[in-house]
């Protein structure tokens, strides 16, 4: 089966004046490692807004996982079962602990609370910050709650993890460990990998390059960039 399957994709905003995405086609193997570039204002947001079912297409189809995210089903349980969102603005939930903010995904597993609390404080670990774990987030630095936001988002084993510049605002070396950290799941659990990133560094990772401008990809060049590829 394939993650993602993306006919004929349309997207504006403004009543139409604002063509964000234009005619996209893109198919994802399961357990593919996918970096997405292209420049500010392209439609790579957008794009990735689509595929986690957070917003909804003019017209075109669009199954992630098996879904079909136009049939209007059962897209919170899709959501929080099948999805782990990494994103450009981290969203925790600030007057909760770190520690709830993590354990606020697994509310739909039915898990005790003792079981939640300790998955929490394994992921926290594996992000360097089992220490955090009674802050709030407004006391922590941006990366902090970046990596927060990444524990987060692995809190219910997801198939597909979708990350917009999730090492954007780290430093080199956590940077490193965050993408490695994601990497490692997508070897390990064949975890469908999807990156939106400015940094070529942080794309030539990935198994295949797509490129969008203006709503469009325009290659997916998997030949120019695997010479290049760096070992993390
Ligand atoms: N909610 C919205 N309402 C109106 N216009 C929007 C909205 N979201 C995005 N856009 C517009 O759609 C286009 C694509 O935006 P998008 O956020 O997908 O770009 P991006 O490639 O992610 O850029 P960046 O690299 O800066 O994050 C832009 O012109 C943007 O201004
Ligand atoms: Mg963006």
């Amino acid at each position: 089966m394939n993650a993602v399957e993306i006919k004929d994709l349309y997207k504006s905003y403004e009543d139409g004046k604002i063509k964000a995405l234009n005619g996209i086609n893109l198919t994802i193997a399961e357990g593919e490692f996918v970096s997405i570039i292209g420049p500010s204002g392209s439609g790579k947001s957008t794009l990735l807004n689509m595929l986690g079912a957070l917003d909804v297409a003019d017209s075109g189809s669009i199954t992630v996982a098996g879904q079909d995210l136009n049939s209007g089903k059962k897209l919170n349980e899709f959501r929080a079962q099948k999805i782990g969102f990494i994103f450009q603005l981290h969203n925790l939930i600030p007057n909760v602990s770190v520690r709830e903010n993590i354990e606020i995904p697994m509310y739909t597993q039915g898990l005790s609370s003792k079981d939640m609390k300790n998955r929490a404080l394994k992921l926290l670990d594996d992000v360097g910050l089992k220490d955090k774990a009674d802050m709030l987030p407004n006391k922590l630095s941006g990366g902090e709650r970046q990596r927060v936001a990444i524990a987060r988002a692995l809190a219910n084993e997801p198939s597909i993890i979708l990350a917009d510049e999730p090492t954007g605002s780290l430093d080199s070396k956590t940077s490193t460990k965050i993408l490695r950290q994601l990497i490692d799941l997508h070897k390990d659990k064949n975890v469908t990998l999807i990156i939106v990133t400015h940094d070529m560094d942080v794309a030539r990772l990935a198994d295949r390059v797509i490129e969008v401008l203006d709503g469009e990809i325009i290659s997916a060049d998997e030949e120019s960039l695997i010479h290049s590829k760096i070992d993390v």
